[in-house]
């Protein structure tokens, strides 16, 4: 059997699969992770997360290290030039994600502007009888702006115009046969949106790329939904700007320092704060692990990798 190393917990039934193939070695458990990966210098695959990845001196402790299976689609967190510059072969986990990170999406959209949140504190505080919650804004007839018309952002596309939304988008290039208006400039986008949806990966090309600028445009009946990366989103200006109203509100799935966050959010009624869940249902998370496993097998059994990053 060969050696494989994982850097965290999987599900339960995912770990008995991977055991049936694979020789385990958990490295979330080891105290003393030099040692441990000292004992497995011959080893040469690797399941990772997202949120863990795998650095380039994981890599250089690792030197027979061919293959990195990562638990999530973005791999931001896998030093990619590393891993190609030793040969090593990555995998992600892309689609089968999408529908249940739309779905969010969309359930953070009505949660903000429908106050769903905190119309139920409402109810629970016993404040209804005394007095009528205030009335919300909807999202029929808004304009929504996709930063990232990918495989997740179509998906929020769709999910968007049954909601009777315009749907417009910007990225790097336009995407010719999709039906919605393309922007080249980001900031032109966030003035002309109700709604701004980040989507896009992690990493340094789009670090920042909602700056405090894009946020200013989006303004004060504007509001930011962040999926893709906390790095996506200047953080400390996001605040400054929801405190002043000149960003009318936010929906977050991911932060830069996440779990951590600036308390500041925990107050906010415009703000609405989601542990990373994106793609956190049973059937996905399966739909994920499968993936996984399956890149794993194909790798040693020399057969094609399924979905292949690098
Ligand atoms: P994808 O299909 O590769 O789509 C990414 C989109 O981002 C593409 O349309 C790309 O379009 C655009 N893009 C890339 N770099 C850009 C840049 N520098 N500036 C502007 N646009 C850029 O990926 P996906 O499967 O939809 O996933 C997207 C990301 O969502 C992941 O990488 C991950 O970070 C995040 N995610 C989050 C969760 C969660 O739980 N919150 C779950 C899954 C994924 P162009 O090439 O035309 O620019
Ligand atoms: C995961 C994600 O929760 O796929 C991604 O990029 O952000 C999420 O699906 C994350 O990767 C943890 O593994």
């Amino acid at each position: 059997m060969e050696d494989l190393i994982v850097t965290g917990p999987m599900l339960a039934n995912v770990m008995a699969d991977l055991e049936q193939n694979f020789r385990i070695h958990k490295y979330w458990e080891a105290d003393d992770k030099q040692q441990f990966l000292a004992q497995l210098p011959d080893t040469q695959f690797l399941a990772t997360d997202g949120h863990t990845g795998c650095s380039e001196q994981l890599m250089d402790a690792l030197p027979k290290l061919k293959m990195i299976a990562c638990f999530g689609v973005g791999v931001d967190a896998i030093d990619l030039s590393a891993a190609k510059k030793r040969d090593i072969r990555v995998t992600n986990t892309p689609d089968v994600l999408s529908d249940a990170v739309a779905e969010l999406a969309i359930g953070l959209m009505l949660a903000l502007s429908r106050k769903i949140v905190d119309a139920d504190s409402y109810i629970r505080q016993g404040r209804w009888p005394v007095k009528g919650y205030p009335l919300a804004t909807e999202l029929t007839g808004k304009t929504i702006g996709i930063l990232g018309l990918g495989r997740i952002g179509k998906e929020i596309a769709g999910r968007a115009q049954a909601f009777k939304m315009k749907v417009v988008y910007h990225g790097r290039s336009e995407k010719r046969f999709e039906p919605y208006t393309y922007y080249g400039d980001l900031e032109e986008m966030a003035r002309d949106v109700d709604w701004l949806i980040a989507v896009v990966p992690g990493g340094d090309s789009t670090e920042g790329l909602v700056d405090r600028n894009i946020m200013k445009a989006l303004g004060s009946e504007g509001r930011l939904v962040n999926l893709g990366r906390g790095s996506l989103v200047d953080e400390t200006a996001m605040i400054e700007l929801l405190q002043s109203g000149e960003l009318g509100g936010a929906a977050l799935d991911v932060f830069e320092n996440e779990p951590e966050m600036s308390q500041a959010l925990w107050s906010m009624s415009n703000v609405v704060l989601s542990p990373h869940m994106g793609s956190a249902t049973t059937k996905t998370r399966w739909a994920m692990a499968d993936l996984v496993v399956r890149n794993l097998i194909a790798f040693r059994d020399h057969l094609p990798l399924i979905t292949p990053v690098v």
